[in-house]
């Protein structure tokens, strides 16, 4: 049955494609996003999109309105956030709150909270299962802020709240204008351009990277399927790649001949991630579609 479903963030890299794969799928997508991050571009036409600050009043009207809220608006560069924590708090705390608050008087049938895999930065379990975190940097603690105030708000109002942990997504529309931007679309824009691509400490760090479809694939088994509700997800794809090994990956397909350049490593990342799958392949998830970086990665180079 067609939703009413309204994403945050959706001028943003998951936001935009979550949009097109509601729309896709047969639902009315409305999107809330400032345009501090993301760009109206992105936003499909279908979309009944309201350029606001998830912070303040105006969202409660457009909130209320929904049967579902996926909430991905947020401050997500982790370089920002360490430059500026009290703007990650207020963007990913209170920001995360107040829809939470719209949603409740609202009385919106179902929240999809998108929190992230950097809540394992401490934990040295591999592959990780969802139920130890150990958040370290301000964006993983400010987060953690958010998905606190989720897990709360299900307690206490029996709101039907779902979490899920993303690891490295990437494919089209991912923010290459970043100061650091994602190591998958940097690498790709870099070398087409002529440039070598950039490699921030010794390139041994591993990533669980997944594609963003294989990621929405998840999200509209959480929309539609009731047995999903109230728990906490992973979603990544269970086999992980040194940064040295996407370089190749990538090389291996453009075939440039540029070589990285290492830079000095960057303070408070993981050195491994690692998704342990098993909670979201009980509820049907599957990444058979798109395995991998290997496979996928030419996905992320096609125009959408
Ligand atoms: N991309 C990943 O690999 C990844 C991994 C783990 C978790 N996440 C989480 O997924 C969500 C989406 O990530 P993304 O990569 O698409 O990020 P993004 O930065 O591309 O998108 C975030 C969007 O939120 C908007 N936004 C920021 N502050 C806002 C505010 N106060 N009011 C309204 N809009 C605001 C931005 O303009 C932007 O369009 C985030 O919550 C992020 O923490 C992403």
């Amino acid at each position: 049955m067609s939703k009413r479903v309204v994403v945050t963030g959706i001028a943003g890299f998951v936001g935009s494609n979550l949009g097109q794969h509601l729309l896709n799928r047969g639902h009315s997508v409305i999107g809330i996003d400032d345009l501090s991050a993301g760009t109206r571009e992105n936003v499909d036409h279908r979309v009944e999109f309201h350029e606001l600050d998830i912070r303040g009043p105006e969202i409660y009207p457009v909130i209320a309105s929904a049967d579902a809220v996926f909430h991905l608006a947020g401050k997500t560069s982790l370089v920002d956030c360490l430059k500026k924590p009290l703007e990650a708090a207020s963007m990913n705390v209170t920001g995360t709150l107040n829809v939470l608050e719209a949603a409740r008087q609202g009385k919106v049938g179902k929240f999809i909270y998108a929190d992230t895999s950097a809540e394992y930065e401490g934990i040295h379990d591999f592959p990780t299962p969802e139920r130890n975190i150990h958040p370290v940097g301000v964006y993983a603690a400010s987060k953690h802020g958010g998905a606190t105030f989720c897990e709360s708000y299900r307690d206490l109002y029996g709101m039907k709240v779902t979490i899920v942990r993303y690891f490295n997504v990437y494919g089209p529309a991912q923010d290459w204008r970043r100061v650091i931007p994602p190591v998958m679309s940097s690498f790709i824009l870099r070398m087409l351009r002529g440039d070598r691509p950039m490699i921030y400490g010794t390139g041994e760090k591993r990533r669980d990277f997944i594609y963003v479809d294989d990621v929405n694939d998840l999200h509209l088994i959480i929309l539609e399927d009731s047995r999903s509700d109230g728990r906490t997800f992973n979603i990544g794809c269970g086999i992980n790649f040194s940064v040295n090994e996407v370089y190749h990956l990538v090389e291996g397909f453009l075939k440039t001949g540029l070589e990285p350049l290492y830079k000095e490593d960057l303070p408070g990342e993981a050195e491994i991630t690692l998704a342990d799958i098993t909670a979201a392949k009980k509820v049907g998830y599957m990444t058979t579609r798109r395995k991998g970086v290997g496979t996928s990665l030419r996905y992320s180079m096609e125009p959408r």
